[in-house]
């Protein structure tokens, strides 16, 4: 087990977002997935051991997986120090540590789309407690009557905004077509629907119910591709199939626990987030290994 909080290679393409770390090389970025964890949209002081190598070869087994289904950023999962030297150069008579590594992907560089594609399966989280409320869901009429985590008739496409800073903001579908267009807000909702339900029919064969999803998309010489993170427990959620019963909230495989500690825990959503109880550090890091382990059937 390792952990990893922060890069530290000294490079002029460098930027950072709340989990990972990349580096502008030319066409192409080097990401590199850190151990950090955020919630509520923002970063906690402690990472989770071993999790940005889990969500780095998580994300490279989806995007081999769907690309047929849509094309996709991956130029190559790197797979030990020598490949990543090749790419970032550490200086002579030097290597990059085996946990960065393992840790790291090439990507073609995109023109990002400024919005979160978001699928959703089930009725859970925010989209549940509008419904209670409102018999909505992101402002789409549902059918009366659905329980808590019930499996939706058909999947919804609810996308948000990309907020720079802060929480996203749900996007109407006039908004959302009003921000990039018709044709590509339709290109957009047609390739996350497609992913979503080639994900979640192969994951349920694996145990696993993949109860809804965020992706990101970007341009690439005119064409629209999956960019970011995919199908991992950080952009999903992902529930044991094992012990699934609408009528109630699901025990998770993603995050969920440190959501539910934070909350307890009285903080106001408002950084500095509050340090997790090593109890809860190690029983996320296991969701995540249990997570990979299970989806891919493999070990490292
Ligand atoms: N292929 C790509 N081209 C350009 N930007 C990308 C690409 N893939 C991911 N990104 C961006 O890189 C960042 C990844 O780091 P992350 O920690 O997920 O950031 P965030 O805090 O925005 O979630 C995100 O801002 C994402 O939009
Ligand atoms: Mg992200």
């Amino acid at each position: 087990m390792s952990i990893l909080i922060e890069t530290d290679l000294p490079h002029p393409g460098f930027f950072r977002g709340k989990v990972r770390d990349s580096y502008a090389l030319g066409d192409k970025l080097l990401m590199i997935a850190t151990d950090r964890i955020s919630a509520f949209d923002v970063v906690l002081p402690c990472g989770i051991p071993d999790k940005g190598l889990f969500l780095n070869k998580l994300s490279a087994f989806w995007f081999e997986r769907t690309a047929s289904v849509a094309p996709n950023h991956l130029v190559e999962l790197i797979a030990d120090s020598r490949q990543l030297d090749a790419h970032l150069p550490p200086g002579t008579g030097y290597s990059h540590p085996a946990y960065l590594a393992a840790r790291s992907m090439l990507v073609k560089k995109a023109e990002r789309i400024p919005v979160e594609c978001v699928v959703r399966g089930y009725l859970s989280g925010s989209a549940w407690a509008e419904y209670r409320q409102r018999g909505t869901a992101c402002g789409l009429p549902l059918p009366q009557g659905l329980k808590e985590s019930q499996l939706l008739p058909q999947s919804i496409f609810t996308p948000t905004t990309k907020a720079e800073s802060g929480h996203d903001l749900p996007l109407s579908p006039e908004e959302m077509k009003q921000l990039v267009g018709e044709a590509l807000a339709q290109e957009l909702e047609e390739k996350s629907l497609a992913i979503y339900r080639h994900a979640h029919e192969y994951a349920q064969s694996r145990g696993i119910i993949i109860a809804d999803t965020k992706m990101e998309f970007g341009l690439v010489d005119g064409q629209v591709i999956l960019i970011d993170e995919l199908l991992t427990p950080d952009s999903s959620r992902f529930w044991d199939a094992s012990q699934f019963a609408a009528g109630r909230p699901q025990p998770s495989f993603d995050k969920q626990p440190v959501r539910d500690w934070l909350i307890q825990s009285g903080w106001n959503q408002e950084p500095p987030a509050p340090m997790l109880p090593p109890e809860v550090i190690e029983a996320t890091a296991e969701r995540y290994r249990e997570a990979y382990l299970r989806l891919t059937g493999k070990g490292l």
